[in-house]
């Protein structure tokens, strides 16, 4: 969930500080409770660190500058083990100031091992796990006199998940680095090299990246980049271009990095899109390197993810079945990990993440590949764990996401998923080519209808800016309208911190109809009158259900559907989209009503309270 960056160049210069300032400015949606740089030079090494979000550490930088160096390392925090605190910052330095270190994850034998360092005379600065490495790796640097195997030998003794970065004042030229199940990569410069959680730490420096892999340690130098496992035995680390554009992690004019994601989606979509079909109009998804015979095999598709990746395999599920007839199951990996799911060598089991570094969809992947099961990865994140722990990887285009309520990743998702399902039809033979091509040219036909929606934010911004004081919201969907709702309630929960729920609308006189009262909003979305009636109808008897009990209806529903309107209190009108594809339009009205109520409430859009971007941890 942290963020971490290292750097090493071959000068003292300001070089290291800028570079790291530059990248917790941009990981700042890993964690934000802290955030804190250590630079090593001849002389040895400085620190600075602050609790409170990036301006904390700026203020204090401002006040007593770091001096010029060779190496730095940085760490913005999501707090684990111990409050979010000056103490409990990163880096966390050794007793005798001869190390220090920044990490991610959790470790789990950190009280065994600070009640040995307690006894050999160590006295703790912080209530953090983090800070027995610091000491251990000290300890043993002093023993061995290389940082590196020091590194090695304190990472065979640690439990749980980590990435650590060390320096060590005795040598500013090189940074090392240890990962085990938290994510670490490593971006190529000239004369210098980086270090980061993801690729967001150095985008704007390289586009150049080695990934690492399980249990590995990396020294980076100026010169050189050497990895090996944790028994020091040498290891070839896969090069990868990083194919996202720097400038897409800025704001680029917008006041939040959600209304620029939100506004970025028509592209995040077309680009996800392009170049699935070959010239004779057969879907290729090149990334797939299953098998076809094994695909046609598969007996049932299991979706893994946790939060908004989750409501886009709820949306999956509709269309693949429908397309490919096979049953798929939507599981939230942390429910699938520590049951005992029916997986075998005929279940596809697909894992969608935004970061590709969500811990339970990790430890589900790990669990469902150990049934022999095959696991295709939709992933965001270039050399994340998840792709590359996968059978197979299948990337979204959304560019870097930097918000952590997810928008643009979440249409991405829907849209590869999308993809993977005609690909299987095709493969199977469940739908024929023009009707997969049929298909194809509608989805074609949706980023400028995503742009319309995105045109016409004004009217749902002013609803937003008059709800700012409601205290509960209900959103309700059938069929691909049901994750759609689901999503809608997420956005408002994660954002503006009011109580939401997204029900079946089939499910409302089965108990949540409880809830409606005299002015109470509920968001519907309504399914196409074109596609099939019955469910069309349907949703509009529950429009007219919670209205007769005084609920203030707000409806999303397709342009021209008169119906819909004369139930509604308020319409949002969504272009004609067929019924399958349809969440990819509708949800993008709710995105913005979320997004707009919490700025209307003056809260944190970027950053909401007790949330980090990526869950690393369990
Ligand atoms: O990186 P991932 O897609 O694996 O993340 C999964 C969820 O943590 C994520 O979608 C979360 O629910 C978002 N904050 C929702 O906006």
């Amino acid at each position: 969930m942290c963020g971490i960056i290292g750097y090493v160049g071959r000068e003292n210069s300001e070089r290291p500080l800028e570079v790291a300032r530059e990248a917790l400015a941009r990981l700042q949606y890993r964690g934000y409770d802290s955030a804190g740089i250590v630079v090593a030079n001849e002389l040895g090494l400085s620190f600075a660190k602050r609790a409170g979000k990036l301006a904390a550490l700026e203020e204090q930088l401002a006040a007593h500058p770091l001096p010029l160096a060779s190496a730095a390392i940085g760490h913005t925090r999501w707090a684990t083990h111990g409050g979010p605190t000056d103490r409990n910052a990163h880096p966390h330095m050794s007793q005798d100031g001869s190390v220090a270190v920044v990490h991610n994850g959790i470790l789990e034998n950190h009280a065994l091992l600070r009640q040995e360092l307690i006894e050999a005379g160590v006295e703790f600065q912080s209530e953090t796990d983090t800070e027995v490495a610091a000491h251990l790796i000290a300890r043993a640097h002093a023993a061995i006199g290389d940082l590196a195997q020091a590194m090695r030998s304190v990472a065979r003794r640690l439990e749980g998940a980590f990435t650590l970065l060390a320096v060590a004042a005795d040598n500013p030229h090189l940074v090392v680095g240890a990962r085990r199940t938290s994510p670490l990569v490593v971006g190529l410069g000239e004369g210098e090299n980086f270090l980061g959680s993801d690729v967001a730490a150095f985008i704007a420096r390289t586009d150049q990246a080695l990934e690492l892999g399980q249990d590995q340690v990396v020294t980076i130098t100026p010169e050189s980049v050497t990895v090996t496992d944790f028994d020091g035995r040498a290891v070839e680390p896969r090069r990868f271009t990083v194919d996202w554009d720097a400038s897409a992690a800025v704001k680029g004019g917008f006041p939040t990095f959600m209304d620029k994601e939100i506004h970025d989606q028509p592209n995040a979509v077309r680009d996800t899109l392009l170049g699935r079909v070959s010239r004779a109009g057969r879907m290729q998804l090149d990334e797939l390197r299953i098998d076809e015979s094994l695909l046609r095999a598969v007996d049932k598709i299991v979706v893994i993810a946790c939060g908004t990746a989750s409501y886009a395999g709820q949306v999956a599920k509709y269309a693949i079945e429908h397309w490919c007839r096979i049953p798929v199951e939507v599981e939230l990996a942390h429910e699938f990990r520590y049951r005992d799911p029916v997986v075998d060598q005929q279940t596809l089991v697909v894992a969608i993440s935004q970061s590709g570094e969500t811990m339970d969809t990790i430890m589900a992947i790990r669990h469902a590949r150990e049934q022999g099961a095959k696991v295709v990865a939709v992933v965001n994140t270039m050399g994340s764990t998840i792709a590359r722990e996968s059978d197979a990887a299948l990337y979204t285009h959304a560019g870097p996401e930097v918000a952590v309520a997810s928008t643009k990743a979440f249409l991405a998702q829907i849209a590869a998923t999308y993809l993977l399902g005609l690909y299987l039809a095709e493969a199977r033979g469940t739908m024929f080519p023009d009707e997969v091509r049929s298909v194809m040219r509608e989805l074609d036909a949706v980023p400028a209808k995503i742009q319309r929606v995105i045109d016409g934010e004004a009217a749902i911004r002013r609803l937003a800016s008059e709800m700012k004081d409601a205290t509960s919201v209900l959103f309700l969907g059938r069929h691909v309208g049901y994750p759609v709702a689901m999503e809608g309630a997420l956005k408002l929960k994660e954002l503006a911190y009011i109580h939401a729920e997204g029900f079946a609308a089939g499910e409302l006189k089965h108990g949540p109809i409880a809830l409606i009262d005299q002015g109470q909003p509920v968001f519907v979305v309504v399914p196409s009158p074109r596609g099939r009636d019955v469910l069309h109808d349907k949703v509009l008897s529950n429009i007219q259900e919670v209205r007769a009990r005084g609920a203030r209806t707000l409806v999303v529903a397709e342009e021209g559907d008169r119906a819909a309107a004369a139930h509604a209190d308020t319409v949002f009108w969504v272009p004609r989209t067929p019924t399958l594809l349809a969440p990819l339009v509708s949800v993008v009205p709710l995105q913005i009503f979320a997004c707009a109520l919490a700025s209307a409430k003056g809260l944190d859009v970027d950053q909401p309270r007790n949330l980090a971007k990526s869950v690393t941890v369990e």
